[in-house]
């Protein structure tokens, strides 16, 4: 197998033109949103749970602190509806619908209230019978659901893939949903589950996946905690050979949501998720509650700088180059020769620890020469200044944190 390790040992470059993504002209680079899942999941008792219930109120509310607290304004446009937004029946013509007393409204004149701000409005279906929280899904609908979805103004579908019969009506029905929606002329961005499902029964064809979605989740949902943060990372680079050629503008891997901004997770832990989603080119869906966030989180999540290593141009996933004394070295080769490192302290006991980085670690495409500049992003900004080809940096990183590094 022509691995990470060979290709880098050869000094050549791991992302070898990848597979071009969907070429729908969508997701040129990694969505950017909110999506309800985590944080709300499937809380339909909206007189116990008013204010936390999946309803149109809640979208509301999410889609007007977009827009007013910056969010839209630093890169998050899609305002996603997860599971459980739909009534338990398909109405007279086959036509999905939304729970009537929940969404009163319907999916339409909310779709208008969210583009009126200037946003984008996502939404939840499923390739099998059923969703996954067990609503009407859309087998034997694909074509009639897609264009449901244009008429109400959809502009991103995340497509689970629970409850589908067997490998060939799975990966069949996502053939035939991306095809659909592409048919109904409407911008929509397709977000699959199919790896994720298929890779229990079959080797995942990633050069096919990537025809046909603009990202896909290949693993287990993320929670609230840094246990399962941990099991998400190692498992992308556990398979980076395989996920990293297939990423691209049109096309990304989905580790699936940002959790910045609730319970679970310290901050060095925080500084963690979005450090390496970005370095891996991940959409950033936030789950988390907007009208409640630390001022910090919030910053954190905001972060211009980190953002654009996330959204560069050239549209490369980044990869772990090293694995050494519970230390984790990743890197992201950026537009014009440009680097994004990132270093993670995976030792849970003590303080910071020093790793020493040197530029015989990194990119042979780096192309700084003998004024390689270095400015820390995370956990603070620190410029460090321009060295020449041999720079070595002592950089302290704290236990289960991160520290981003650009160099240019
Ligand atoms: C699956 C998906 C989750 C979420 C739930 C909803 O578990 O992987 O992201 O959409 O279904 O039921």
């Amino acid at each position: 197998m022509l691995g990470v390790w060979w290709l880098l040992a050869a000094g050549a470059v791991l992302w070898v033109p990848g597979v071009p993504g969907l070429s729908n002209g969508l997701a040129r680079t990694p969505p950017m949103g909110w999506l309800h899942w985590e944080r709300f999941m499937c809380e339909t008792d909206c007189e116990k749970n008013p204010s936390n219930c999946i309803s149109e109120q809640l979208f509301m509310q999410m889609a007007d602190l977009m827009a007013a607290e910056g969010w839209l304004k630093a890169g998050y446009k899609y305002l996603c509806i997860d599971d459980c937004w739909l009534a338990t029946k398909r109405d007279a013509n086959n036509r999905l619908k939304a729970d009537p007393t929940r969404f009163p409204g319907g999916i339409k004149k909310l779709a208008d209230y969210v583009h009126a701000r200037g946003l984008l409005l996502g939404i939840y279906q499923d390739v099998g019978t059923k969703t996954c929280a067990g609503y009407p899904g859309s087998q034997g609908f694909y074509e009639l659901d897609a264009q449901t979805f244009a008429d109400w103004g959809i502009d991103l579908l995340k497509f689970d893939g629970c409850n589908y019969g067997n490998l060939t009506m799975l990966e069949d029905g996502y053939r035939r949903m991306s095809i659909a929606l592409n048919r109904t002329g409407r911008n929509i961005v397709y977000s699959c589950e199919w790896p994720f499902y298929a890779r229990r029964l079959t080797k995942v064809n990633y050069t096919e996946v990537a025809e046909y979605c603009n990202s896909w989740r290949n693993f287990d949902d993320i929670e609230d905690s840094w246990t399962s943060l941990k099991t998400v990372i190692d498992f992308t680079s556990a398979l980076q050979d395989q996920l990293v050629p297939a990423a691209g503008p049109g096309g990304w891997n989905d580790p699936d949501m940002l959790v910045i901004g609730n319970f679970g997770l310290s901050w060095n832990q925080e500084v963690t998720q979005m450090a390496l989603w970005s370095i891996m080119a991940a959409p950033l869906l936030m789950s988390n509650d907007l009208r409640d966030i630390h001022p910090r989180s919030r910053e954190l999540l905001q972060n211009q700088e980190v953002i654009a290593v996330n959204q560069d141009p050239l549209g490369v996933q980044g990869y772990r180059v090293l694995k050494v004394d519970s230390f984790e070295l990743w890197e992201k080769p950026l537009a014009g020769g440009s680097l994004a490192v990132s270093v993670t302290n995976r030792q849970e006991i003590g303080g910071a620890r020093q790793f020493h980085l040197s530029r015989g670690m990194l990119w042979k495409g780096l192309a700084c020469g003998d004024k390689c500049c270095l400015t820390q992003l995370l956990p603070t900004r620190y410029e460090y200044g321009c060295f020449n080809e041999t720079f070595i940096l002592q950089l302290p990183v704290n236990p289960s944190g991160t520290v981003l590094l650009r160099v240019e």
